[in-house]
Protein backbone atom coordinates (compact mmCIF):
# COMPACT_ATOMS: atom_id res chain seq x y z
CA UNK A 1 0.00 0.00 0.00
CA UNK A 2 1.04 2.98 -0.65
CA UNK A 3 1.22 6.06 1.90
CA UNK A 4 0.80 9.61 1.15
CA UNK A 5 3.00 12.03 3.54
CA UNK A 6 2.00 15.16 5.11
CA UNK A 7 5.23 16.10 7.30
CA UNK A 8 5.48 18.03 10.66
CA UNK A 9 6.68 21.35 10.35
CA UNK A 10 6.86 21.37 14.06
CA UNK A 11 8.99 18.40 14.97
CA UNK A 12 10.72 18.18 18.38
CA UNK A 13 14.31 19.91 17.82
CA UNK A 14 17.34 17.54 18.39
CA UNK A 15 17.72 18.96 21.79
CA UNK A 16 14.04 18.29 23.04
CA UNK A 17 14.45 14.98 21.45
CA UNK A 18 17.67 14.02 23.05
CA UNK A 19 16.11 15.44 26.86
CA UNK A 20 12.76 12.55 26.17
CA UNK A 21 15.33 9.86 25.47
CA UNK A 22 17.65 10.61 28.31
CA UNK A 23 14.95 9.34 30.77
CA UNK A 24 11.94 8.10 28.15
CA UNK A 25 10.38 6.41 30.95
CA UNK A 26 6.91 4.58 29.64
CA UNK A 27 4.48 6.11 27.62
CA UNK A 28 4.63 9.74 28.20
CA UNK A 29 6.07 11.14 25.07
CA UNK A 30 5.41 10.31 21.62
CA UNK A 31 7.53 10.88 18.45
CA UNK A 32 6.65 14.01 15.30
CA UNK A 33 4.41 11.53 12.92
CA UNK A 34 1.44 9.21 13.00
CA UNK A 35 -0.14 6.99 10.28
CA UNK A 36 -3.18 6.72 8.93
CA UNK A 37 -5.71 4.47 7.00
CA UNK A 38 -9.46 4.67 6.66
CA UNK A 39 -11.77 1.89 5.74
CA UNK A 40 -14.98 2.07 5.13
CA UNK A 41 -17.65 -0.37 4.49
CA UNK A 42 -19.46 -1.37 1.35
CA UNK A 43 -22.53 -1.15 -0.19
CA UNK A 44 -22.66 -5.33 0.26
CA UNK A 45 -20.94 -7.33 2.71
CA UNK A 46 -17.38 -7.68 2.57
CA UNK A 47 -16.53 -5.17 0.17
CA UNK A 48 -15.29 -2.90 2.54
CA UNK A 49 -12.20 -1.15 1.30
CA UNK A 50 -9.11 0.60 2.99
CA UNK A 51 -8.22 3.30 1.61
CA UNK A 52 -6.29 6.99 2.12
CA UNK A 53 -3.17 5.40 3.41
CA UNK A 54 -0.66 8.52 5.34
CA UNK A 55 1.87 9.87 7.18
CA UNK A 56 0.88 13.25 9.11
CA UNK A 57 1.91 14.76 11.93
CA UNK A 58 1.41 13.80 15.33
CA UNK A 59 -1.65 15.61 16.98
CA UNK A 60 -5.34 15.59 18.34
CA UNK A 61 -8.07 13.86 16.50
CA UNK A 62 -10.57 15.63 14.52
CA UNK A 63 -13.10 13.34 15.54
CA UNK A 64 -17.32 13.80 15.52
CA UNK A 65 -18.98 13.64 19.43
CA UNK A 66 -20.84 10.72 18.10
CA UNK A 67 -18.25 8.40 16.44
CA UNK A 68 -19.31 5.14 18.09
CA UNK A 69 -16.06 4.44 19.69
CA UNK A 70 -16.79 7.35 22.57
CA UNK A 71 -19.93 5.04 22.92
CA UNK A 72 -19.29 1.76 22.56
CA UNK A 73 -15.75 1.22 22.61
CA UNK A 74 -15.39 -0.56 19.38
CA UNK A 75 -11.34 -0.49 19.59
CA UNK A 76 -8.21 -3.12 19.31
CA UNK A 77 -4.54 -2.28 19.69
CA UNK A 78 -1.53 -3.98 19.58
CA UNK A 79 1.79 -3.04 21.14
CA UNK A 80 5.61 -4.17 19.91
CA UNK A 81 8.86 -2.76 19.90
CA UNK A 82 11.43 -1.40 17.57
CA UNK A 83 15.09 -2.23 18.15
CA UNK A 84 18.25 -0.20 17.81
CA UNK A 85 21.00 -2.70 16.86
CA UNK A 86 24.51 -1.57 17.52
CA UNK A 87 25.44 -0.82 13.56
CA UNK A 88 22.41 1.62 13.75
CA UNK A 89 20.03 -0.71 11.55
CA UNK A 90 16.43 -0.87 13.29
CA UNK A 91 14.38 -3.94 14.09
CA UNK A 92 11.06 -5.07 15.01
CA UNK A 93 10.17 -8.04 16.60
CA UNK A 94 7.41 -10.95 15.24
CA UNK A 95 5.70 -8.33 13.81
CA UNK A 96 3.42 -10.54 11.89
CA UNK A 97 2.31 -12.60 15.40
CA UNK A 98 1.03 -8.64 16.01
CA UNK A 99 -0.85 -8.99 12.80
CA UNK A 100 -2.60 -12.03 13.46
CA UNK A 101 -3.71 -11.44 16.79
CA UNK A 102 -4.93 -7.60 15.56
CA UNK A 103 -6.90 -9.55 13.67
CA UNK A 104 -8.45 -12.16 15.68
CA UNK A 105 -9.17 -9.32 18.12
CA UNK A 106 -11.08 -7.49 14.83
CA UNK A 107 -12.99 -10.14 14.26
CA UNK A 108 -14.20 -10.72 17.88
CA UNK A 109 -15.24 -6.70 18.02
CA UNK A 110 -16.47 -6.82 14.55
CA UNK A 111 -13.89 -4.34 12.83
CA UNK A 112 -12.72 -5.24 9.63
CA UNK A 113 -9.48 -7.29 8.96
CA UNK A 114 -6.41 -5.37 7.38
CA UNK A 115 -3.85 -6.77 5.71
CA UNK A 116 -0.94 -8.12 7.77
CA UNK A 117 1.60 -6.42 4.68
CA UNK A 118 -0.11 -3.48 5.51
CA UNK A 119 -0.01 -3.89 8.98
CA UNK A 120 4.25 -4.20 8.96
CA UNK A 121 4.28 -1.79 6.36
CA UNK A 122 2.79 0.81 8.54
CA UNK A 123 5.50 0.09 11.29
CA UNK A 124 7.77 0.28 8.63
CA UNK A 125 6.24 3.85 7.78
CA UNK A 126 6.37 5.53 11.34
CA UNK A 127 9.84 4.13 12.14
CA UNK A 128 11.14 5.19 8.69
CA UNK A 129 9.86 9.07 9.19
CA UNK A 130 10.71 8.63 13.10
CA UNK A 131 13.72 6.82 12.71
CA UNK A 132 15.52 9.49 15.44
CA UNK A 133 13.38 8.73 18.03
CA UNK A 134 14.49 4.52 18.42
CA UNK A 135 16.68 5.05 21.76
CA UNK A 136 20.11 3.60 21.91
CA UNK A 137 20.19 2.75 26.12
CA UNK A 138 20.09 -0.30 27.47
CA UNK A 139 16.87 -2.49 27.62
CA UNK A 140 14.73 0.71 25.70
CA UNK A 141 13.35 0.57 22.22
CA UNK A 142 10.61 2.35 20.35
CA UNK A 143 7.50 1.29 21.40
CA UNK A 144 4.64 1.23 18.41
CA UNK A 145 1.27 1.02 19.14
CA UNK A 146 -1.22 0.39 16.11
CA UNK A 147 -4.86 0.95 16.65
CA UNK A 148 -8.17 0.40 15.49
CA UNK A 149 -11.23 2.82 16.75
CA UNK A 150 -14.86 2.93 15.12
CA UNK A 151 -15.13 6.75 13.11
CA UNK A 152 -19.10 6.17 12.34
CA UNK A 153 -20.96 9.10 13.57
CA UNK A 154 -24.34 7.13 15.26
CA UNK A 155 -25.99 6.21 18.37
CA UNK A 156 -27.47 2.72 16.85
CA UNK A 157 -25.73 -0.50 18.37
CA UNK A 158 -24.09 -2.32 15.20
CA UNK A 159 -20.23 -2.47 13.92
CA UNK A 160 -19.56 0.80 12.18
CA UNK A 161 -19.23 1.09 8.51
CA UNK A 162 -16.44 4.12 9.09
CA UNK A 163 -13.13 2.70 10.85
CA UNK A 164 -9.66 4.43 11.23
CA UNK A 165 -6.42 2.27 11.85
CA UNK A 166 -3.44 4.59 13.32
CA UNK A 167 -0.14 3.58 14.58
CA UNK A 168 1.77 5.92 17.03
CA UNK A 169 5.34 5.53 18.41
CA UNK A 170 6.36 5.87 22.03
CA UNK A 171 10.28 5.94 23.05
CA UNK A 172 10.32 3.36 26.50
CA UNK A 173 12.52 2.40 29.15
CA UNK A 174 11.40 0.19 31.93
CA UNK A 175 7.47 0.03 31.94
CA UNK A 176 7.88 0.40 35.83
CA UNK A 177 10.40 2.99 35.77
CA UNK A 178 13.75 3.38 37.23
CA UNK A 179 15.58 0.15 37.70
CA UNK A 180 14.20 -3.13 37.27
CA UNK A 181 13.52 -4.79 39.76
CA UNK A 182 11.50 -7.63 41.66
CA UNK A 183 6.99 -5.91 41.80
CA UNK A 184 4.90 -6.85 44.12
CA UNK A 185 1.34 -7.89 42.73
CA UNK A 186 -2.09 -7.04 44.21
CA UNK A 187 -4.89 -10.61 44.17
CA UNK A 188 -8.23 -8.97 42.59
CA UNK A 189 -10.68 -10.57 44.68
CA UNK A 190 -13.84 -8.49 43.40
CA UNK A 191 -13.41 -7.98 39.69
CA UNK A 192 -12.95 -10.63 37.33
CA UNK A 193 -11.02 -9.53 34.09
CA UNK A 194 -13.00 -12.07 31.23
CA UNK A 195 -15.76 -14.24 31.38
CA UNK A 196 -16.62 -17.28 29.30
CA UNK A 197 -18.09 -16.36 25.70
CA UNK A 198 -16.57 -12.44 26.34
CA UNK A 199 -13.39 -10.32 24.86
CA UNK A 200 -10.82 -11.95 27.35
CA UNK A 201 -8.68 -13.00 24.36
CA UNK A 202 -9.08 -9.87 22.08
CA UNK A 203 -6.56 -6.70 22.78
CA UNK A 204 -9.12 -4.13 23.14
CA UNK A 205 -9.41 -1.40 24.83
CA UNK A 206 -12.32 -2.07 27.31
CA UNK A 207 -10.20 -5.33 28.72
CA UNK A 208 -8.10 -2.58 30.20
CA UNK A 209 -10.37 -0.60 30.85
CA UNK A 210 -12.70 -2.90 33.16
CA UNK A 211 -9.04 -3.44 35.02
CA UNK A 212 -8.34 -0.34 36.07
CA UNK A 213 -10.40 -0.35 39.36
CA UNK A 214 -8.71 -3.29 40.07
CA UNK A 215 -5.48 -1.34 39.21
CA UNK A 216 -6.22 1.31 41.28
CA UNK A 217 -6.48 -0.85 44.32
CA UNK A 218 -3.63 -2.69 43.63
CA UNK A 219 -1.56 1.03 44.02
CA UNK A 220 -3.35 1.73 46.97
CA UNK A 221 -2.06 -1.46 48.72
CA UNK A 222 1.67 -0.76 47.41
CA UNK A 223 1.54 -3.18 44.34
CA UNK A 224 2.51 -2.23 41.19
CA UNK A 225 -0.14 -4.78 39.16
CA UNK A 226 -3.17 -6.90 39.82
CA UNK A 227 -3.62 -10.65 39.20
CA UNK A 228 -6.55 -11.49 37.38
CA UNK A 229 -8.19 -15.02 38.71
CA UNK A 230 -11.13 -16.82 36.48
CA UNK A 231 -14.58 -16.07 36.91
CA UNK A 232 -15.84 -19.19 37.56
CA UNK A 233 -15.08 -18.88 40.91
CA UNK A 234 -11.95 -21.61 41.62
CA UNK A 235 -9.42 -19.31 41.89
CA UNK A 236 -7.37 -20.26 38.41
CA UNK A 237 -4.47 -17.69 38.16
CA UNK A 238 -5.37 -16.15 34.74
CA UNK A 239 -3.04 -12.78 33.76
CA UNK A 240 -2.33 -9.31 35.61
CA UNK A 241 -3.81 -6.33 34.30
CA UNK A 242 -1.20 -5.89 31.49
CA UNK A 243 1.03 -8.93 31.12
CA UNK A 244 0.56 -13.02 31.22
CA UNK A 245 2.34 -15.01 34.26
CA UNK A 246 4.92 -17.61 34.81
CA UNK A 247 6.15 -19.43 37.46
CA UNK A 248 9.50 -21.33 37.43
CA UNK A 249 9.29 -25.01 39.57
CA UNK A 250 12.19 -26.89 41.77
CA UNK A 251 13.04 -29.24 38.77
CA UNK A 252 12.99 -27.16 36.53
CA UNK A 253 9.75 -26.58 34.69
CA UNK A 254 8.24 -23.81 33.09
CA UNK A 255 4.59 -22.87 34.57
CA UNK A 256 2.23 -20.52 32.97
CA UNK A 257 -2.14 -20.45 32.44
CA UNK A 258 -2.94 -22.16 29.60
CA UNK A 259 -5.04 -20.29 26.70
CA UNK A 260 -8.76 -20.90 27.59
CA UNK A 261 -10.29 -17.64 25.34
CA UNK A 262 -10.08 -15.60 28.42
CA UNK A 263 -6.40 -15.33 28.63
CA UNK A 264 -4.33 -12.78 26.05
CA UNK A 265 -2.35 -14.80 23.78
CA UNK A 266 0.98 -12.67 23.77
CA UNK A 267 3.42 -12.60 21.55
CA UNK A 268 6.22 -12.63 24.49
CA UNK A 269 4.66 -15.35 26.48
CA UNK A 270 4.17 -17.46 23.28
CA UNK A 271 8.37 -16.41 22.82
CA UNK A 272 9.00 -17.38 26.49
CA UNK A 273 7.47 -20.76 25.87
CA UNK A 274 10.01 -21.64 22.75
CA UNK A 275 13.50 -19.98 24.38
CA UNK A 276 12.65 -22.00 27.67
CA UNK A 277 11.76 -25.44 25.54
CA UNK A 278 14.78 -24.48 23.46
CA UNK A 279 16.87 -25.00 27.11
CA UNK A 280 15.20 -28.07 27.33
CA UNK A 281 13.12 -26.88 29.84
CA UNK A 282 9.65 -28.62 30.62
CA UNK A 283 6.98 -26.19 29.55
CA UNK A 284 3.18 -26.73 31.02
CA UNK A 285 0.09 -24.51 30.08
CA UNK A 286 -1.98 -25.78 32.42
CA UNK A 287 -4.32 -24.10 35.64
CA UNK A 288 -2.45 -23.52 38.23
CA UNK A 289 -5.05 -22.32 40.93
CA UNK A 290 -4.45 -19.40 43.77
CA UNK A 291 -3.99 -22.67 46.82
CA UNK A 292 -1.27 -24.22 44.30
CA UNK A 293 0.77 -21.17 43.77
CA UNK A 294 0.47 -20.58 47.92
CA UNK A 295 1.37 -24.25 48.65
CA UNK A 296 4.16 -24.55 46.40
CA UNK A 297 5.75 -21.03 47.41
CA UNK A 298 5.59 -22.44 50.91
CA UNK A 299 7.07 -26.11 49.98
CA UNK A 300 10.00 -24.42 47.66
CA UNK A 301 8.23 -26.12 44.69
CA UNK A 302 7.81 -22.91 42.99
CA UNK A 303 11.12 -21.12 43.23
CA UNK A 304 10.46 -18.04 40.63
CA UNK A 305 7.63 -15.86 39.43
CA UNK A 306 7.64 -13.40 36.55
CA UNK A 307 4.98 -11.30 34.40
CA UNK A 308 5.87 -11.13 30.35
CA UNK A 309 4.50 -8.76 28.10
CA UNK A 310 6.22 -6.40 25.22
CA UNK A 311 5.72 -3.16 27.87
CA UNK A 312 7.02 -4.98 30.73
CA UNK A 313 9.73 -7.84 28.61
CA UNK A 314 10.09 -9.80 31.63
CA UNK A 315 10.02 -8.59 35.03
CA UNK A 316 10.28 -10.35 38.49
CA UNK A 317 7.54 -11.21 40.84
CA UNK A 318 8.95 -10.58 44.64
CA UNK A 319 5.06 -10.84 46.66
CA UNK A 320 1.61 -11.74 46.02
CA UNK A 321 -0.51 -9.92 48.10
CA UNK A 322 -3.80 -11.79 48.92
CA UNK A 323 -5.65 -9.46 51.11
CA UNK A 324 -3.32 -9.10 54.50
CA UNK A 325 -1.40 -12.53 53.41
CA UNK A 326 2.24 -12.41 51.70
CA UNK A 327 3.33 -15.06 49.24
CA UNK A 328 6.74 -14.65 48.88
CA UNK A 329 8.90 -12.21 49.97
CA UNK A 330 8.71 -8.31 49.18
CA UNK A 331 13.00 -8.35 49.00
CA UNK A 332 13.82 -11.51 47.52
CA UNK A 333 16.33 -10.55 44.38
CA UNK A 334 15.21 -11.21 40.78
CA UNK A 335 15.18 -15.40 40.13
CA UNK A 336 18.29 -16.59 37.77
CA UNK A 337 15.94 -18.36 35.52
CA UNK A 338 13.57 -15.02 35.34
CA UNK A 339 16.30 -13.10 34.29
CA UNK A 340 18.47 -15.18 32.36
CA UNK A 341 14.84 -15.64 29.94
CA UNK A 342 15.16 -12.02 30.01
CA UNK A 343 19.07 -11.61 28.66
CA UNK A 344 17.84 -14.17 26.25
CA UNK A 345 15.47 -12.52 25.06
CA UNK A 346 16.17 -8.89 24.88
CA UNK A 347 19.74 -9.84 23.37
CA UNK A 348 17.61 -11.90 20.27
CA UNK A 349 15.65 -8.20 20.38
CA UNK A 350 19.35 -6.08 20.25
CA UNK A 351 21.15 -8.34 17.98
CA UNK A 352 23.53 -9.49 20.73
CA UNK A 353 21.93 -13.09 20.01
CA UNK A 354 21.77 -15.36 17.89
CA UNK A 355 18.13 -15.02 16.19
CA UNK A 356 17.62 -19.01 15.82
CA UNK A 357 13.68 -18.24 14.82
CA UNK A 358 14.02 -15.73 11.98
CA UNK A 359 11.47 -13.53 14.37
CA UNK A 360 13.26 -10.51 14.32
CA UNK A 361 12.18 -8.33 10.61
CA UNK A 362 14.19 -5.33 9.79
CA UNK A 363 12.58 -2.08 9.95
C1 LIG B 1 2.03 -4.43 25.88
O1 LIG B 1 2.78 -5.09 26.58
O2 LIG B 1 2.35 -4.06 24.75
C2 LIG B 1 0.71 -4.05 26.36
O3 LIG B 1 -0.14 -3.83 25.56
C3 LIG B 1 0.52 -3.94 27.81
C4 LIG B 1 0.07 -2.62 28.30
C5 LIG B 1 1.03 -1.51 28.12
C6 LIG B 1 -1.32 -2.32 27.93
Amino acid sequence: MEFTENLSSNRKSAEERAAVLADPGFGDFFTDHTVVVDWSAGSEAGTGQWHDARVEPYGPIAMDPAASVLHYGQEIFEGLKAYRHEDGSVWTFRPHANAARLNKSAARLALPQLDEDVFVDSLRKIVATDIDWVPTGDGEALYLRPFMIATEAFLGVRAAREVSYRVIASPAGNYFGGELKPVGIWVSKNYARAGRGGTGSAKCGGNYAASLVAQLEAEENGCKQVLFLDSFNDNAVEELGGMNVFFVTKDGSLVTPALTGTILEGVTRSSVIQLAKDRGMNVEERKITLDEWRDSVASGDITEVFACGTAAVITPIGVLKNGEELIGDENAPAGEVTMSIREELLGIQRGTVEDRHGWLERL
